[in-house]
């Protein structure tokens, strides 16, 4: 045989082993040898997000933008604003120009299950923040125990009134965090609603989170009812609050217990006024450091040792959930003030 036949023949078989290989096989070959070897300084992350519509996501954003800063690797934020087909193609550009990993809030969980997707086609690891993708291979999930925000929610507002008419107030429909949540509040309601003490007269998910839609529920809560509410459970304090509004227009702001989360400022000044008793307290600086840190390691592909995985309905998912505190008047200078969350002057204006 002579050289130059040995070399094409070599070169038809490298050609038909390519042909020949799996996906799964071509997609490690296709790798960029410099993964291995990436530097901080080469790392992008794009984080992409719902909405601003909540002081929290401002928080979020903020100190997600910082944390990535202080660790020496680029962010690129993109905010879709509610919109589904937004984010999709935000996230979508991201992925084409070139990122190392994705971290996203989705607004619908089912909706960015094919961001998922797209993005491990091309060689990117996905962290849902905050709220879970669902039904998606995805890479990890950090957030807040939700299902434990329902259930301090509803510890507390037990406590406060363990026999009346409970209005239920929601979260979006399209956000599994309110389903987790909502399964934390009748978890412990259950019993009461079983012996009769507790009555859920009204029980609605609020769409996109609107507090105008909260506020619209509430009114209607209250007329169906004929005013005789005696506890409100919120999906978070931007809703909470729009309820509070309804209850004014009756004059029962103040009498009637309500609950929120987020500790968002308005909240809490709430919470000092006596209109809302209870908030949920999720330090978002945690929450962004350790999105940082762990976006970090899956660009790198490092391990991560996680606490727990939840099902999203496809797999299993590695998750790390952060402890939620409730906060109420008695403990604010402990907790956000304590933590530089608010101010005490913006709180005690
Ligand atoms: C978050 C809440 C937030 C809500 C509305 C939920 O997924 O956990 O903190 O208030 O979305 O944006």
């Amino acid at each position: 045989m002579n050289k130059r036949f040995t070399l094409l023949s070599a070169w038809v078989m490298t050609i038909l082993l390519i042909a020949c290989t799996p996906d799964e096989q071509i997609k490690e070959v296709a790798l960029p040898p410099e993964a291995e070897s990436k530097s901080l300084e080469d790392i992008k992350i794009g984080f992409s997000m719902d909405t601003l519509q909540e002081d929290r996501w401002f928080k979020d954003r903020e100190l997600f933008v910082e944390a990535a800063e202080k660790a020496g690797v680029e962010v690129e934020v993109t905010v879709a604003n509610g919109d589904d087909v937004k984010q999709v193609w935000q996230t979508e550009k991201m992925i084409s120009e070139g990122i190392d990993v994705l971290v996203v809030v989705p607004h619908n969980a089912e909706s960015m299950a094919a961001i998922v997707e797209r993005a491990h086609d091309a060689g990117i690891k996905v962290l849902s923040y905050d709220r879970l993708v669902r039904n998606a291979e995805v890479d990890l999930y950090l957030s807040y125990d939700n299902e434990q925000v329902g259930i301090l929610q509803a510890t507390v507002m037990t406590e406060l009134v363990p026999e009346g008419n409970y209005v239920y107030l929601g979260g979006a429909e399209t956000d599994y965090n309110a389903h987790l949540m909502k399964q934390g509040v009748f978890k412990v309601l259950k019993p009461y609603i079983d012996k009769g003490d507790i009555t859920v007269v009204f029980n609605q998910w609020t769409k996109d989170w609107v507090p105008e839609v909260a506020k619209a529920n509430m009114e209607t809560a209250l007329e169906v009812n004929h005013q005789q509410i005696d506890a409100v459970i919120a999906g978070n304090d931007a809703t909470a609050g729009a309820a509070i509004e309804a209850l004014a227009a009756y004059d029962l702001a103040g009498s009637i217990p309500v609950a929120g989360q987020d500790a968002d400022l308005a909240g809490v000044q709430r919470i000092v006024n006596g209109t809302q008793n209870l908030t949920m307290y999720k330090s978002i600086d945690d929450l962004s450091e350790r999105a940082v840190e762990l976006a970090i390691k899956l660009a790198l592909n490092e391990e991560i040792q996680e606490d727990r995985t939840i099902n999203n309905g496809k797999i299993n998912v590695p998750s790390i959930l952060l402890p939620p505190v409730p906060v109420d008047r008695t403990n604010i200078k402990e907790t956000v003030i304590a933590d530089g969350f608010h101010q005490k002057k913006d709180i005690y204006q």
